[in-house]
């Protein structure tokens, strides 16, 4: 069952009921300010930071769900409904919400009046911008009042849900015309306010929410609203909002424009009140919570209200947005004529930029106060982007490599507004450093830019102790090779990419974190995934020493990576497939000895992605048991049997319900592991079964089941074991953006940056004939040209045009601004 359709040509995901499965949302803003809505205009802003710069509350969990948001009140004789039928829930005789690239749009309608908003964070601006236009096509002249309403956050949100003996005496507001200003903690150390402006002068306003709401209600009958009059109310601590009243004449067919602002400020130190050191003075009708205080010099918000005043204004900005995402998505596209994988093409690119924007801090599944920047996710989240913003990718990267060890380990996590690394979470998560050789690795790959390795970036942070981008290359590189096990395999640590599998925790304590307590000395359990990452890594770190021209370093690599590889055949093999790691005891994990967890996905998509033991046809007969023991209709899970037991030597996996997470859900970020693993393997006809039954657009059918956005990833899908098998959670901000986005760009399509050049290899599925897919590598465009006849065939190159060469399936990069033409025959 769908819920809306794909607009392919406006690059919009159209939702037709607000009556989804799930809040289905949106996200705008690219550089500082952001905001998450909804499709009933739910959600919330923030400034950089979802925890310690929130500026309109949101209330998660709540119920009704998706509770809060901003919302647009119309009240037109007796009916009082909102243009994104929340919170009113008055049913509606039209609605539409269009999920665009940046913006959100709503066009609904009730009693033959229209209201057609827009949503969005133009490019460079501290502001959600709000239009909404009001259309009366009753035939008769209508006075209606628009009624807009935001709840401020008091800034630090985890705070703000949490210290109400302060809290609920520190609002403080400021009102001048048609603005509202958040002046909350203004006073002292903070050098910064929100505020919510609608061009037009107010025929009332609220700023206290009791007053607006009465204080027995609910969002669905504001009193204010539903008397037809505002209370003018001047917040005094308890819960400052924001709401504007305009009272709107409209002739038959006549329709009237406002724009809203929701704005956030910064000052400078002495530039932060009215009338003193050389700014304007305080206007004489503005009110404030205290007539007594100092006033907010306003002179930076009005420049920005007067940057939106008009349509005209908010337009030229929309079509400035709209060409910065065709720009972004111009480096790469694909035409195969199949409508679902072309669509995925594009929106998998869009989820991997607000990845990137947004790392795992705000969704409706991460409350925005939980965690920080991971430096494992991170590294990942790179590939996904690095084609589009390379030097945003390389920024990101540089930040990420300064919360790095001398040693080579590394803080697991990194806070965005100090970019300092998270001490309560701490390090040892021993995959962490070998994915930073792996980000890196793909920012040269893409960009030739050799000269970021030379860069010096800090350890932990500091000002004085730093080494080369490449010196902490090494270190990572050989932070595995010194923490080494038993069985000749690296040591696990805290968890390795599964979060997990905790295997030094050994917890009994319900009130410990699995991630965060040890209470074992780590000597023992280790992990064959890690020593896998390691061997696909190598070639990666070795190119990057010959790039520098360390040859020696490179072939000691390479000669650690075959140590590496045979050591896995020896002690990380189980016959059929791969085993996952040996717990504290010297037990195997993901063995057939085991009575549960007998099969990992991990390993297998690692281990088939390095070609692990492909001589003696490993990576094979692993995808092959991936295929027997862990496929399902709706993905691979990533283990069976799942546990039933709580397993004190394995840690958090056992603790999830089977089916869930973890324990033998559907992990969409490691599912193209495998797929990329069966490319690699010479069987693109598997990858592509597999690349289907996770991508949303080939889900958009089976909506009620899947339940999330069709147009973006979740991190899980409920697997085999459990009743809800097929449902997904946690849809957004998750490494699953960049991996299936590098399974499909690089391996299906089969488009990949190497140091020296593009390497073109479709294994585009046997139901597309012809394909077109372009990408700017280096600065040239190519222009690739695909006949598919047989996918799994040989492929032959010619290139057309351009002036380069190719050399078998590898192409020399072309001149900057050039384009080369390729035809590529495969089969
Ligand atoms: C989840 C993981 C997540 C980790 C860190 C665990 O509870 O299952 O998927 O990565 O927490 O937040
Ligand atoms: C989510 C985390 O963000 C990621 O780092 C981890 O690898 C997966 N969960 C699997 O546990």
């Amino acid at each position: 069952m769908k819920f809306g359709h794909f607009d392919d040509s406006a690059r919009e995901y159209v939702i037709d009921t607000p009556r989804t499965p799930y809040p289905w949302i949106n996200y705008l803003g690219n550089t500082q300010f952001f905001s998450l809505i909804s499709n009933t205009a739910g959600g919330y802003a923030f400034y950089t930071d979802a925890r310690l710069r929130r500026l309109t509350r949101y209330r998660y969990n709540d119920v009704p769900l998706d509770n809060n948001g901003r919302y647009f009140f119309i009240k037109d004789g007796d009916t009082v409904w909102n243009p994104g039928w929340k919170p009113m829930r008055v049913e509606l005789d039209s609605y539409e919400c269009r999920h665009g690239f940046g913006y959100t749009k709503f066009s609904s309608s009730k009693n033959g009046l229209k209201a057609d908003t827009l949503y969005m964070v133009p490019n460079g601006e501290n502001a959600e911008i709000q239009r909404i236009t009001l259309t009366n096509t009753s035939g008769s002249k209508k006075s209606v009042s628009l009624v807009s309403y935001v709840e401020w956050c008091l800034y630090n949100a985890l705070d703000d849900t949490t210290n109400f003996q302060r809290n609920f005496s520190t609002g403080e507001v400021e009102i001048e015309g048609g603005a509202i200003y958040h002046k909350t903690e203004y006073r002292e150390r903070r050098n910064h306010f929100a505020f919510y402006s609608v061009n037009a002068k107010p025929d009332g306003f609220d700023t206290d929410r009791e007053t607006f709401l009465g204080l027995n209600n609910n969002y669905d009958s504001p009193d204010t609203v539903m008397a037809g009059k505002s209370g003018n109310s001047v917040a005094d601590g308890w819960s400052p909002v924001a709401s504007h009243r305009l009272n709107v004449e409209l002739e038959a067919g006549a329709s009237k424009t406002f724009i809203f602002i929701l704005g956030y400020v910064e000052m400078d130190e002495n530039k932060k009140w009215a009338g003193e050191n050389g700014c304007a003075p305080a206007s004489k009708e503005l009110l404030q919570t205290n007539p007594a205080m100092r006033v907010i010099n306003k002179e930076k918000a009005i420049a920005l209200q007067k940057r939106f005043e008009t349509p005209a204004q908010v337009e030229a900005a929309f079509d400035e947005l709209k060409k910065f995402w065709d720009e972004l998505l111009s480096n790469y596209t694909l035409k195969t004529g199949d409508e679902k994988l072309d669509r995925m093409a594009v929106w998998n690119q869009y989820q991997c930029i607000v990845t990137y924007n947004f790392a795992r801090s705000a969704s409706y599944f991460e409350s925005g106060i939980g965690r920080g920047i991971g430096f494992r996710d991170t590294s990942q989240d790179m590939l996904g982007v690095v084609h589009q913003i390379p030097t945003r990718a390389r920024e990101r990267l540089f930040d990420v490599a300064s919360t790095q060890f001398e040693d080579g380990s590394a803080y697991h996590q990194f806070q965005p507004l100090t970019k300092r690394g998270n001490a309560d979470v701490g390090s040892h998560f021993n995959d962490d450093p070998l994915w930073l050789v792996l980000g890196v690795g793909g920012y040269i790959r893409e960009t030739g830019d050799v000269d970021f390795l030379k860069v010096d970036v800090p350890f932990d942070n500091s000002a004085t102790n730093k080494a080369t981008m490449f010196e902490h290359l090494k270190r990572s590189f050989h932070y595995t090779v010194k923490h080494i096990g038993p069985h000749g395999l690296p040591l696990i640590g805290r968890a390795d990419w599964n979060d997990c599998l905790n295997l030094n925790c050994f917890s009994k304590d319900p009130n410990d974190s699995f991630q965060t307590s040890t209470n074992k000395d780590g000597k023992n359990a280790e992990s064959v995934m890690i020593a896998q990452m390691f061997v696909y890594v190598a070639p990666e770190y070795a190119a990057m020493c010959r790039l520098l021209g360390k040859e020696g370093e490179a072939k000691w690599a390479e000669k650690q990576a075959a140590k590496m590889a045979a050591q896995i055949c020896d002690t990380g093999w189980d016959g059929e497939w791969y085993i996952r790691a040996y717990d504290d005891f010297g037990n195997k994990i993901g063995s057939k000895e085991c009575v549960d967890g007998k099969i990992f996905i991990e390993s297998q998509g690692f281990g088939s992605m390095a070609q692990v033991g492909a001589d003696k046809g490993l990576p094979i007969k692993a995808l092959d048991s991936v295929k027997k023991y862990l496929d399902t209709k709706y993905g691979i899970v990533i283990l069976d049997p799942p546990y039933k037991d709580y397993h004190i030597e394995l840690g958090e996996v056992s603790s999830y319900p089977p089916g869930y997470k973890e324990n033998a859900g559907i992990f969409c970020h490691n599912n193209p592991w495998v797929i990329i693993g069966e490319v690699k393997s010479g069987r693109p006809a598997n990858a592509w079964e597999y690349y289907k039954k996770i991508a949303p657009a080939f889900l958009e059918d089976i909506s009620e089941i899947h339940r999330l956005e069709p147009y973006v990833y979740a991190q899980m899908v409920a697997g085999k074991a459990a009743r809800r098998h097929g449902e997904a959670k946690n849809s957004w901000l998750t490494g699953t953006a960049a991996w299936n986005f590098v399974a499909l760009s690089q391996w299906i399509a089969g488009i990949r940056a190497e140091y020296d050049g593009l390497r073109v290899e479709p294994r585009l599925p046997a139901h597309v004939k012809n394909a077109t897919i372009t990408r700017v590598y280096r600065g040239c465009k190519y222009v690739i040209t695909v006949e598919n006849k047989d996918p799994a065939g040989k492929i032959a190159l010619t290139v057309t045009a351009g002036g380069v060469k190719a050399d078998g399936t590898l192409v020399a990069a072309g001149a900057k601004g050039s384009t080369v033409e390729i035809k590529a025959i495969v089969g």
